[in-house]
């Protein structure tokens, strides 16, 4: 198993350049899979999750050729295959989005509860009350859901809570439905616009992708494509909280600033001095002082960006109340920040207080999944001393090459 060793405590300076959205891109290579055309998407990091969900994919019989760094190239001329692996399903969420293509083309999908980051329940109710909105029945039998339906049908649909995987999933399943379907109190996220931007590009006619309501009407057929994917907005908002939290001067190239208003916001409530401009952002050292921060869905502080700012906040002078609103499970990782000397109170599940500055010491630390990875090392970098960081796994499911980027700005880190 690998590990990362970091010497910490050191000022960091330069450009770091952001790779695609990882959550975009396994969505559009799950969305290359409604057409029996070839497709091309661009801009693909080159991430353990991706490498996954391209396996998953290449067992149902499809195409997909890794053209060269960053690009893919699929044809889904034929599935072959309409259960999901299920070994492979149980690491990767996104692998739930798969259904939506299958059970649209072949009329059936068999697949396990999806895995992923251990950050909450996860439940998939609400895919399975979509899927059923359009028609189709859902088993489960031996650990294994199965969703049959000869045709799915349009329909109108009311997400319960906004969820981005769920509205993804129905957006797809829907784009070759027979007739209409309006779903309402859909997640807004950058990722859910993008896809729609693909599928349009490539004959589907849905509108309203970045709203709340969302209006598919159904195709018979798509055609094949190319895309780009959008630069990954939870990357670019972790370097921004990292040049804060070590006081540094970042530049964070190739992104796209206004997917990051929320945490830009905050960041300049707290004293940060940064300069935005079309696709790049600059961190310019600044003393920072706490604030409470509360999760939300998209355009709100996303739950993703949650750890890092935690760390950021143990940096900051007062005090800030965190609240993480969307996972139970989502500040359990900061039991491993208390023992690097930050000065945490846990309330409950879902919130916690944080007093700083705090001098944080180097530890040897378990990276639990890719967020609280990401946020460990910025903890480690920040920190007076040695760390390791052991199951850079989960970090890697993220984030592409993390320690080469991170070096050429100046940090201390080798893989092991
Ligand atoms: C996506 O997860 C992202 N993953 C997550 O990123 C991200 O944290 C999350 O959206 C929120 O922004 C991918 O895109 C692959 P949700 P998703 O469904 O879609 C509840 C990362 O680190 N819910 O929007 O799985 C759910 O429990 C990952 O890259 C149900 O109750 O999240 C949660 O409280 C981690 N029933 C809320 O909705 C359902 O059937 C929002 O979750 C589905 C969801």
């Amino acid at each position: 198993m690998q590990k990362f060793i970091v010497n910490g405590g050191k000022k960091l300076k330069g450009v770091i350049e952001i790779k695609g959205a990882k959550n975009n891109s396994l969505k559009i290579l799950a969305a290359s899979l409604l057409t029996n055309k070839p497709v091309r998407i661009m801009n693909v990091p080159e991430v353990e999750d991706v490498k996954r969900m391209v396996e998953i994919i290449a067992e149902l019989g499809v195409k997909i050729k890794h053209v060269k760094n960053g690009e893919y190239e699929i044809w889904a001329k034929e599935i072959i295959d309409h259960s999901i692996n299920s070994e492979a399903a149980k690491k990767l969420r996104a692998s739930i989005v798969l259904t939506a293509p299958l059970l649209a083309r072949l009329g059936k999908v068999k697949f396990p509860h999806p895995g992923g980051c251990v950050i909450g329940e996860r439940p998939i109710d609400i895919f399975l009350e979509g899927y059923r909105a359009l028609g189709a029945k859902v088993n489960y039998k031996k650990d294994l859901y199965e969703i049959t339906a000869p045709r799915l049908v349009g329909t109108k649909f009311v997400f319960r809570t906004p969820t981005v995987t769920g509205t993804e999933s129905m957006i797809l399943a829907a784009s070759i439905a027979k007739g209409e379907t309006v779903l309402k109190n859909c997640a807004c996220e950058p990722e859910v616009k993008s896809l729609a931007d693909f599928l349009n590009s490539c004959g589907a006619k849905i509108s309203g992708a970045g709203t709340h309501e969302i209006i598919i009407k159904g195709v018979d057929k798509l055609k094949g494509g190319a895309h780009r994917t959008i630069p990954d907005r939870v990357e670019a908002g972790s370097f921004a909280i990292l040049a804060a939290a070590t006081n540094s001067e970042i530049t964070i190239m190739n992104c796209e600033p206004e997917h990051l208003d929320s945490l830009l916001e905050l960041l300049k409530k707290a004293g940060a001095k940064l300069q935005k401009r079309k696709n790049s952002i600059k961190i310019i050292p600044s003393k920072i002082k706490s604030l409470d921060i509360k999760t939300h869905e998209y355009p709100g502080f996303p739950t993703d960006l949650q750890a890092p700012f935690c760390v950021l906040l143990t940096q900051s002078k007062g005090s800030g109340l965190v609240h993480e609103t969307i996972y139970e499970g989502r500040l359990t990782w900061t039991e491993e920040l208390k023992r690097m000397g930050a000065d945490i109170h846990t309330f409950d599940p879902h919130r916690i207080g944080i007093k700083g500055p705090t001098k944080l010491r180097g530890r040897e630390i378990e990276s639990p999944d890719i967020r609280a990875g990401m946020a460990y090392l910025i903890a480690a970098l920040c920190a007076k001393g040695k760390s390791t960081i052991n199951n850079v796994y989960q970090i890697d499911r993220g984030y592409e090459k993390i320690e080469e980027r991170l070096r050429k700005i100046g940090a201390d880190i080798h893989r092991i």
